[in-house]
This record gives C-alpha cells, structure tokens and sequence, in this order.
C-alpha cells in the first residue's frame, strides 16, 4: 500500500527510545522528514543521525524538555511547520496512591498532558490552515480506561489525553486534518525488560514475560508485550492520508487487555 507520507514532516515527541523510536522509524522508512525529541542533547543528534543514515531522509534533532515552556517555544522556533504531530512523549511509574506527594501529580501533569496539550494548541491552527492532512495523534494507554491501583498519577494523565484530543478533533471539522489517540497495552520496551528483570529476578530471563502475563495481566488475550515496531506501524498508518476516516478516535492496541467490547 502507498501510504503517500513520502515528504511530510513529522515531529515525534520523546522519540530516543522505546515506542517514539520505532513511531519516528516506521514514518522514516516511508519516506517522511524526521524532528527527534528527547531531553538527552546527545542522545538525540544520534539517534536523529542514525535514522539519517538507515533510512535517507532528512531528521532536524530537537533536544528539549517538553514540561519546560521556555524550551516548547525553543522547540516551535526550531519547527514551526510539520504535517505530523505525535505526542508519545511521558514518563512512568509505580506508586501507590497514599505515597504520591503534590509534586509527583504535578511533574506527570506537565509531562504528559499539558506538554502535549500545550504542543497541540500551537501546531493545530497551522495545520488547519494548510489543509492538508495534517495528523496529531497522542500515544495514550489502556491505563486511560482501565487504570492500574498504583499509576494512579499515570493513568489520570493519560485520561486528560483522550479527552483533550476529542475536544481538539471538534475543531477540525470540514478539513482534511485528524486528531486521535493510540492507546497501546503493555509493550516491550529498554524499561520493561528491566522492570521484569526487578520483579521476577528468580525466574529464568525465556519465562519472564510469559510469568509476567499469566500473573500480572491475565485478562491479556495475546499474553505477550506488543512489540514498538507494531505501535510503529498502525500510528505510521494512522498518520497517513489513507486515515482520513478516523477523527477523534480513541484507537486500541492493547491486545485484548481491556475486557469491554468499546
Ligand atoms: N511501554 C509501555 O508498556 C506503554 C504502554 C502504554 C502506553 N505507553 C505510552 O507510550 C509512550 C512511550 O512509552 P515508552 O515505553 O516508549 O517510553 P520510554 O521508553 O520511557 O521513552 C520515553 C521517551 O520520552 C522522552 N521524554 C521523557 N520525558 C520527556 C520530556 N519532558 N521532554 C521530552 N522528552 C521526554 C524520553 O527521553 P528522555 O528521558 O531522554 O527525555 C524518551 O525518548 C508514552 O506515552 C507511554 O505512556 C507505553
């Protein structure tokens, strides 16, 4: 299939690691213009260099915090004008509930929500304008609609996104632009493979994330992590102008976890 991204411009938040990476591969591999984002300045000119390299086409790297507004306006200075807006970028952890202090809440609201919210504002009304099928999609989680006890702090911000993203997808209306969010399940990134190397560190590294599933997800139909070259390629498709149907989705990828049909 021709997704006909050859040209855009994307600009993919926290895309040095884990899902963002393989977001920022998949759109390259298809021809499209690469930012990089991470707060690493290293790790970004590398990570925007090597994708240069693979895939030979151009990548602008972007190294900014995203909470900072002083550095969102250094990033929109940067990259004024992008197609593809993917807000992938957050951080994670567990908590329970009665430890997290006022600053946790704050740090994952600035971070998750009002970073992407904040980016939104500024590239929508110039995506609208060009009219060209311009795409924002935020990278939720199924900890939207089903939060887990202790990513209490998480999961609330990844409500706020499917929120904020259907009220944006309102103001797109009679254009060829599309907001939408991606709601992964769990998935195997650097993090996790370390997070189950601290919770099972007596079960055999093959057996870590079949144990994992069985005990700690049950409800999983494909009692595997998804993989981020598969997140990679459905946000890919999603960003392309073969999706112009989906407006204001709140898209799952979660495989199977969430027990309800909608
Ligand atoms: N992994 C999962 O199981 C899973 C499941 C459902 C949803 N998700 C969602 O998928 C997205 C990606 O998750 P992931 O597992 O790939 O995460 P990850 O491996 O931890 O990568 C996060 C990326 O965001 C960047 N980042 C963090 N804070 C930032 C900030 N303030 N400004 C700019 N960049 C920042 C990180 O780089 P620096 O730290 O160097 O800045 C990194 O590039 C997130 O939205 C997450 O909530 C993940």
């Amino acid at each position: 299939m021709d997704l006909q991204l050859v040209g855009k411009t994307a600009l993919i938040t926290g895309s040095t690691k884990g899902i963002g990476r393989k977001i920022a591969e998949c759109l390259a591999s298809e021809g499209v213009r690469i930012i990089i984002n991470g707060r690493n300045q290293e790790e970004v000119a590398q990570v925007a260099q090597t994708i240069a390299d693979r895939y030979l086409v151009e990548t602008v790297a972007a190294p900014f915090d995203l909470a900072n507004p002083k550095e969102r306006m250094d990033l929109f200075a940067l990259a004024p004008d992008i197609d593809i807006l993917v807000n992938n970028a957050a951080i994670f952890e567990e908590k329970p509930i009665f430890k997290l202090l006022g600053t946790d809440l704050m740090r994952y609201l600035q971070v998750n929500s009002l970073a992407a919210a904040a980016l939104s504002q500024f590239y929508l009304p110039k995506l609208l304008k060009k009219n060209k099928d311009g795409r924002i999609i935020f990278i939720a989680s199924e900890a939207a609609i089903q939060p887990p006890k202790d990513m209490a702090h998480y999961a609330a911000t990844k409500a706020y996104n499917l929120s904020f993203a259907k009220s944006l997808a309102m103001e797109t209306k009679g254009s060829s632009v599309t907001v939408n969010t991606v709601m992964p399940g769990p998935t195997y990134t650097e993090g996790i493979a370390e997070m189950l190397h601290n919770v099972l560190p007596d079960v055999h590294e093959n057996l870590r994330e079949s144990t994992y599933m069985r005990e700690n997800r049950p409800s999983s139909s494909i009692q595997r992590f998804i993989r981020p070259e598969e997140i990679g390629q459905f946000v890919t498709f999603v960003a392309s102008p073969m999706a112009g149907a989906f407006s204001g989705e709140a898209l799952r990828m979660d495989g199977g976890m969430v027990p309800t049909i909608f």
